[in-house]
């Protein structure tokens, strides 16, 4: 049975619990924006936020044969089902009378979210482990294999911003808030 007592010992123990967290605030504490920053690597459709480094479609490419092919296919192209995982091709497939093949050349809107996210989400099982210079060289493979840069072109915190991607004017602004 619950007895006034058994009320009494929970009545103490809550006490007990809400001095202990009172006395210890150690439930999380300030972070320090350094500590942030490790984690801040979202680049903006602008180039804000893009390290230091460059790199070249050519130095990109042993990169890419090294780390990517494996999964991506040779020079991007997976043949078979639907292209899946390729990285090349499909451009003017996003047609009404055609069947779309959605890849990093024929649909994505800006090149720098290929740099954000090879950054933070490539090679898929080492995620994280590529450099800046390596990234930037094997987005610049990536584009050069697309045709949207050559091979020689520098692909750094300037210029990647300034890649004109195909269907950069494919997309409907909807105004999710309308006033
Ligand atoms: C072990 C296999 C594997 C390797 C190696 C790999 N990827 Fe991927 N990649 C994937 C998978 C799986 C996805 C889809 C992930 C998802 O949708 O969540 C993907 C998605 C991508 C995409 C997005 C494609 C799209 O249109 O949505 C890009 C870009 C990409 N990878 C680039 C790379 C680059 C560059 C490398 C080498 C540095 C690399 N990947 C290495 C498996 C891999």
């Amino acid at each position: 049975m619950f007895t006034a007592k058994a009320i009494a010992v929970c009545a103490s123990v809550l006490t007990g619990v809400s001095a202990a967290l009172a006395q210890s605030p150690q439930f999380g504490q300030p972070i320090e924006p350094a500590d942030i920053a490790a984690w801040d690597i979202s680049i903006g459709p602008d180039g804000a936020g893009l390290p230091p480094g460059r790199g070249t479609a050519i130095e990109g490419e042993a990169i890419y044969v090294a780390k990517c092919q494996a999964c991506h296919g040779d020079k991007g192209i997976v043949p078979g089902v639907a292209l899946a995982g390729a990285l090349v091709g499909g451009m003017g497939t996003l047609a009404p009378d055609k069947t779309p093949i959605k890849t990093v050349g024929s649909y994505w809107p800006y090149a720098t979210t290929l740099f954000d996210y090879v950054r933070r989400a490539m090679p898929f099982q080492e995620s994280k482990s590529l450099t800046a210079d390596e990234v930037y060289a094997v987005t610049a493979y990536v584009l050069d294999l697309n045709g949207i840069v050559g091979s020689n072109d520098v692909i750094d915190a300037q210029s990647l911003p300034k890649v004109r991607m195909p269907n950069r004017d494919g997309f409907i602004p909807f105004p999710r808030n309308p006033k």
